[in-house]
């Protein structure tokens, strides 16, 4: 998936707009765009969304972020929207493999309780939004099948830093914020998960956007996160391979294949060896599933 776009749980207008957007994932939010006072509704909302939408074929994929285990909301956002069969949840403030062990079983629960298969829900976890969560991020490995991406977050970790700021004068990261970027990238690695990077908040600013894409697909993430509609066609555009490196990907894998025993060929005056075989492999099976 290339684009996930958020959608306040609480907002039934927002729900049927976000269904066309052409987001590739929705991520309909029951945590920090929900006021604790209406929490309650935020689930009802999402659940009669998910009845509706969940049995159509033709729609995006559908996660339901729920809150973090320390506000005490978790077990009741799984109580109300597990039996709506979303793809999957997105688990904030995750410290590690054990927390996501821990939701697992939370949600394997609810699922017997529905009558859904056991793993029939997705976890998404955001891996670098509490300190702590910092020096876990390598954990994740062989934590739970359900665990297909992980993704990070700067606007909760620099409150809890204690930090003026997250980004400088010019929008780019600063250093602990390009480290939690970089914790994620090699977590998600590790654990051989997608790579989804964090969302751009500054949502009117295109060309701001498409340079943080450009970004994080050079350095591996294949894919981002949105908080506005008009931000998914260019994180869709950005993360869909262009058709020159599908050329250039199939190049590889010919040269590799015409020299079966080979560890490494050069092709236009370049060496290319094993790794980029198998990179060449990943961009076409991305390019297949985008084009
Ligand atoms: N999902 C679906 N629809 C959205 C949307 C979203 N994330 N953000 C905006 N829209 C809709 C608006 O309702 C509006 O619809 P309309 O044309 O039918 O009136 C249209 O897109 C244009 O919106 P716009 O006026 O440009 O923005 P806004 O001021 O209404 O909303 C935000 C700005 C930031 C409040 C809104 O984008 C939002 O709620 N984003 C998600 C926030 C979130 O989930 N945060 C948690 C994760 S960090
Ligand atoms: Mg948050």
């Amino acid at each position: 998936m290339r684009s996930f776009l958020f959608i306040p749980g609480d907002s039934p207008k927002k729900l049927d707009k976000g269904i066309g957007s052409g987001a590739d994932a929705l991520l309909i939010d029951l945590e920090d765009s929900i006021s604790p006072q209406n929490k309650t509704q935020a689930r009802a909302t999402t659940l009669a969304f998910l009845k509706e939408a969940v049995p159509v074929k033709q729609r995006p994929r559908i996660y339901v972020r729920i809150n973090g285990f320390a506000t005490g909301l978790t077990d009741d956002d799984l109580d109300a929207v597990v039996g709506g069969h979303p793809d999957g949840v997105m688990f904030p403030k995750a410290e590690g493999g054990a927390a996501v062990i821990h939701c697992d079983a939370k949600i394997t629960a609810r699922e017997a309780i529905a009558g859904l298969p056991e793993g029939a829900l997705d976890i998404i976890a955001i891996a670098t939004e509490t300190a702590q969560a910092m020096f876990l991020a390598g954990t994740y490995v062989g934590s739970s099948k359900r665990l297909k991406g992980l993704t990070w977050g700067a606007e909760d970790l620099s409150v809890e830093l204690g930090a003026e700021a997250n980004r400088d004068r010019d929008g780019h990261f600063l250093a602990p914020y390009q480290l939690a970027r970089s914790l994620c990238l090699a977590g998600a690695a590790a654990a051989q998960v997608q790579a989804i990077d964090t969302v751009y908040i500054d949502f009117r600013n295109e060309a701001g956007l498409r340079r943080e894409c450009d970004e994080a697909r050079r350095d591996g993430f294949t894919g981002k996160m949105a908080i506005h509609p008009g931000q998914v066609a260019i994180i869709n555009e950005v993360f869909t391979p262009t058709a020159e490196a599908v050329k250039r990907a199939e190049a590889v894998i010919a040269a590799f294949a015409e020299n079966p025993g080979a560890g490494t060929v050069g092709i236009g005056g370049v060496m290319y060896d094993r790794p980029h075989l198998e990179r060449a492999r990943q961009l076409l099976a991305r390019a297949k599933a985008w084009t």
